[in-house]
């Protein structure tokens, strides 16, 4: 099953009406996006004009995409979902575990011996449970899904945040958490806040050194880092339909930068020639059958700000090529101020490595761009100063590129070809040298540029460019050089300088692969069994949470009083705690470790009081672990926006799996408590934010009628404090009635998997 073109069908059969009905309910013309958003509706949210950033709204997804990072733990609570088989099409990709170090084919061999466990659990769930399964070297699960699965109209979720690349065929596409994904493949609706509109008027057209990277670099300059947050970017234009699908896949990718919730673009020439190029000429020719709905009407187009909250227009004709960083990517340079910039900020003048490739841009188009610089350097007695490595984004894409000679244009010039994986994009990078920690600078074409992102290493200062800057860069290793007016000097002591690079879209002689790296599941898989090894330090079947009781939340202690920002990172941290993610056990290892202690303003070192009124202080794990073996509930306090950043559920099942039964803050970034809400926890809300000051860290916390427990009913908080005093404080939630299921059901999933055996 490369893709589901039943459920294509049936998408576009049923697109007419439904946009008919939207129009005329909305009372306007429509955006893209809207018609996108509109038809996804689940029936759990009627046909209503929802307000922007304002409404909450249950959507239904056609796809889940998980890579191999993420769809550990998703797929541990799927199996807990008591269903046979995923309700929508799904897929997982082996991507993000390769490290790189020598060179694809031996990175690959190291890899699959040291995942084997976690690769054979990830094969054998999908093959189970109906999922596509994606082997490592398949390639990156974007370009995959793009390649693959992406469709004009459609609208699919991904737990990873690159998952928006998919905007370049025309979706909408939303990077999400993995208990996200769960509710998707166990057929529940997926609800998110109405989103606002960005649109982003394309008009000229590229040229030059000029590509669609320098697009969304230039639109993360305009508008941030954050910018985008809570935004839809929608792109359209006479600039939009002259560039390649793959082209636009790019700048969708990279919206993720902007913060944007997702990006996308209409239907258009580019799609249909893309669809057919990657074997899906029926989904083009279904396509054109509905392509009036594919996009925004040309009412919206021709007065946008009637219709989008915010417009940038940006004309391709005068865009110049840009480098952005360091440290963030919306630090934009165009070319031509880049070499001042370097030497006003101090930037490291010498360029030590050039990297190109990733999930961003590893398209034929920039593989065939790039090379044309490579050929042309060879020609001309030219070698890449800098080191230089090349990162396919897909088996397809790679072993094309090879047929016809591009890679070995990069290996001519001192290229190394990597395995079809993340690799040095999600510091999978085993850089030589990286530990000495010196200061240097790196430009690549992937899409994050924070520190320690790439190697590791703080002092690298990484810029982010499009690959056939990033090749030229390379070539001269010169962090000044402007290829469109310097010359450099070759090997025979010549002057020359590099023509503008040419390309192609699409390869001449069509796309091939020998092995594209897909495994079909089985039709039945109720006969396979998935095992997890019990001695594994890397995955854990997961058992079922206990629903909290009014006992448990009698006599509670302090976990930690966490101050200021705590983020999911400092509750559950990223970095080497990655190799746990399916290991629930484990991995609460390092749960609030990241957090300070209101109390002595330390990280990971927290007052105990199970042996009695003395305090013993030790790591916040090890302190849940004491109370949780004398059967002491324990709760955490926060301040504002608790568990903002990552959706990564974790943050919320470790504290649940080491005996936290509530946690009270001034407020909670929304997917965090809705994670926590899914784990059949408490999350709560001071009605009155000051009192976070009135807690002790001796405390004794019961919630006083846990049994009142309604949507819109308050509870009361009882602070006994060690000197006989004591203190109650009011506090609010927000579930609703389904939501308090959950609590009493143990967990979301609990719930679930009672209504399908039921
Ligand atoms: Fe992988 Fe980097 Fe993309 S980690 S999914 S190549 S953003």
């Amino acid at each position: 099953m490369a893709f589901d073109i039943d459920m294509i069908k049936a998408v576009y059969a049923a697109l007419p009406k439904k946009i008919e009905a939207v129009r005329e309910r909305l009372g306007r013309p429509l955006t893209l996006t809207e018609k996108i958003l509109y038809t996804h509706l689940d029936q759990a949210s009627p046909l209503e004009n929802y307000g922007r950033a304002k409404d909450y709204v249950f959507f239904s997804p056609d796809r889940v995409a998980m890579q191999d990072a993420t769809a550990q733990m998703a797929l541990l609570q799927f199996m807990m979902a008591g269903r046979d088989k995923v309700a929508v099409p799904s897929t997982v990709h082996c991507d993000h575990l390769i490290q790189a170090k020598v060179g694809a084919d031996k990175d690959l061999e190291v890899a699959n011996d040291k995942n084997e466990e976690v690769y054979d659990f990830l094969s054998s769930v999908s093959n189970k449970y109906g999922i596509g399964f994606w082997k490592p070297g398949a390639g990156i699960i974007h370009q995959i899904v793009l390649e693959n699965y992406a469709f004009p109209g459609g609208m699919m979720i991904g737990t990873d945040s690159h998952t928006v690349n998919a905007g370049g065929l025309g979706m909408v596409a939303i990077g999400i958490g993995g208990a996200d994904a769960v509710d998707v493949m166990a057929g529940l609706p997926w609800e998110l806040k109405m989103p606002k509109l960005i649109g982003v008027k394309l008009t000229g057209k590229l040229g030059g050194w000029t590509s669609p990277k320098d697009v969304i670099l230039k639109v993360a300059g305009i508008i941030g880092a954050k910018g985008g947050t809570g935004y839809i970017v929608e792109y359209f234009g006479e600039g939009a339909e002259s560039m390649s699908c793959t082209g636009k896949g790019t700048i969708c990718n990279m919206g993720a930068e902007i913060g944007a919730t997702t990006s996308t673009f209409g239907y258009d020439a580019s799609m249909k020639r893309y669809l057919e190029a990657t074997g899906r000429a029926d989904v083009a020719e279904l396509a054109e059958g509905v392509k009036e709905h594919l996009t925004g009407d040309a009412a919206v187009y021709a007065d946008p700000s009637q219709y989008f909250d915010q417009v940038i227009e940006i004309n391709l004709t005068e865009l110049e090529p840009h480098l952005n960083g360091p440290f963030t990517p919306d630090r934009a340079w165009p070319i031509s101020e880049f070499a001042k910039a370097v030497k006003e900020n101090d930037f490291p003048s010498v360029l030590s490595v050039g990297l190109i490739g990733s999930c961003t841009n590893s398209s034929y188009e920039d593989l065939s761009r790039a090379a044309s610089v490579a050929r042309q350097a060879a020609a001309k007695n030219l070698k890449a100063k800098a080191e230089f490595t090349i990162t396919p984004g897909s088996e397809l894409v790679r072993y094309t590129a090879e047929r016809d000679g591009l890679l070995d244009n990069f290996e001519e010039i001192g290229g190394m070809v990597l395995a079809n994986a993340c690799g040095p994009c999600i510091g999978m990078w085993d850089r030589v040298g990286a530990e000495k920690k010196e200061k240097n600078a790196i430009i690549h074409s992937f899409n994050r540029n924070f520190a320690k992102r790439a190697d590791g290493n703080p002092n690298t200062q990484a810029f982010v460019a499009s690959p056939e800057l990033v090749t030229a860069m390379t070539i001269s290793g010169d962090m000044c050089f402007n290829p469109l007016t310097d010359k450099l000097t070759n090997e025979n002591g010549e002057e020359v300088m590099l023509d503008p690079p040419t390309g192609v879209e699409l390869p001449p002689k069509g796309f091939d692969v020998e092995d594209a790296g897909y495994v079909a599941p089985a039709e039945d898989g109720s006969g396979i069994n998935v095992t997890v090894n019990p001695e594994s330090d890397r995955l854990q079947l997961l058992t079922p949470f206990t629903p909290i009781q009014k006992e448990e939340v009698t006599g509670m202690r302090l976990l930690i009083k966490a101050k200021g920002k705590c983020t999911t990172d400092h509750i559950s941290m990223a970095g080497p705690w990655l190799t746990y993610r399916g290991h629930l056990e484990n991995i609460s290892g390092n749960c609030y470790i990241g957090a300070v202690n209101f109390f002595n303003e330390e990280t990971n070192n927290v007052a105990n009081y199970a042996e009695g009124a003395e305090a013993n202080y030790m790591a916040v794990p090890d302190s849940a672990k004491t109370y949780q073996k004398k059967g002491i509930g324990t709760i955490v306090f926060g301040e504002d926006n608790l568990g903002e950043g990552s959706s990564r559920e974790h943050a919320a099942m470790e504290p649940r799996f080491l005996g936290v039964k509530a946690v009270v803050v001034k407020s909670f970034a929304r997917i965090h408590e809705t994670n926590l809400k899914k784990q059949g926890m408490l999350a709560l809300t001071f009605v009155n934010p000051a009192d976070y000051d009135l807690v002790r860290q001796d405390d004794l916390v019961s919630i006083t009628n846990f049994e009142t427990f309604a949507p819109g009913k308050t509870l009361n908080i009882e602070l006994k404090h060690a000197d006989g005093t004591v203190d109650n404080i009011e506090v609010q939630h927000s579930y609703n009635a389904q939501q308090i299921e959950w609590v009493k059901a143990g967990s979301a999933l609990n719930k679930i998997r009672e209504e399908i055996a039921n």
